[in-house]
């Protein structure tokens, strides 16, 4: 039987890069850089197989999607930020069986769901920023889930039930992993470049922290109640569906553990962002 061996709610500000990349940014992002390593030392002393990442750059309109390819491999640039992020060469091995299970037990839950095999279907940001800090080695397989922007949710519950299902019936060792931030609302255009370390308003960086908080103290179904509100007044991103996905794959309000923030929560161009691993029960 396969398990879930790792389940974390993780940043991947481009910011990181620049600190990697560009001289007079560097250690700006020394927080996240430390947290997300942390994290992938311990994805390899629990014997990670596979990193499942549901990754909120990868934005879809309809149902749920995968992508199944063997491997991953070439070099990204951000069209969203390409003055942050760009020239990241990556090569990754994918998980096409688990790509396969994972869409056909969501396939069996009543959604479109689709594993794709396609050499010009590529990974984003929410995927290869992390992975830069927590597969160095590129010895854990790489599996990017899409997130479905207009979903609800209960559907991202669903969804994430449903990966729980492929994995534990797959053989695999995986993490599962929550690429989005927190509060997810922008500096105006006009103060962006001077917000890169803010949050965006005290009403979101307070909602911030008592999330962080709720789950610190394992309160997981009070935050699971509020969730639907946080996601709308607080901008999540893309609507907060990654961490809809990653509770359900933990077992949604029968989740008894508690999250533990590693390094510290961090303002990044107006979001919220965080590093948080939750408590697994013991296998
Ligand atoms: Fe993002």
């Amino acid at each position: 039987m396969g398990e879930i061996a790792l389940a974390a709610k993780i940043t991947h500000v481009p910011s990181i890069w620049m600190d990697l990349t560009i001289d007079k940014y560097r250690g700006i992002r020394e927080n996240a850089i430390t947290a997300l390593s942390e994290v992938g030392r311990r994805a390899h002393a629990r014997g990670v197989e596979t990193y499942v990442i549901l990754d909120t750059h990868w934005i879809v309109n309809q149902g749920f999607h995968v992508n199944a390819n063997a491997r991953h491999a070439g070099t990204f640039t951000s069209p969203e930020l390409p003055h942050m992020l760009s020239g990241m060469s990556y090569a990754y091995d994918g998980d096409p069986d688990l790509a396969d299970a994972i869409a056909a037990e969501v396939r069996g839950d009543g959604f479109q769901a689709l594993a794709h095999r396609d050499a010009n279907l590529n990974c984003e940001y929410g995927t290869l920023v992390p992975m830069h800090l927590m597969n160095p080695a590129a010895d854990i397989r790489v599996l990017s889930v899409a997130a479905n922007q207009f979903a609800s949710i209960d559907e991202g519950r669903r969804m994430g039930a449903a990966i729980a299902r492929a994995i534990a019936a797959s053989g695999r060792r995986a993490a599962v992993l929550a690429s989005g931030s927190l509060s997810h609302a922008f500096w105006p255009n006009a103060v962006s470049a001077e917000g890169l370390f803010t949050v965006n308003g005290e009403f979101n960086r307070q909602i911030d922290l008592r999330v962080l908080e709720l789950w610190d103290q394992g309160r997981v179904a009070e935050f699971l109640a509020m969730l639907p509100d946080y996601a709308v007044h607080c901008r999540g991103e893309c609507a907060m569906i990654d961490t809809a996905m990653l509770f359900g794959a933990l077992g949604w309000d029968g989740y008894a553990g508690r999250g533990e923030l590693i390094g510290q929560y961090f303002g990044s161009s107006g979001t919220g962002q965080c590093v948080v691993d939750f408590a697994l029960p013991a296998g």
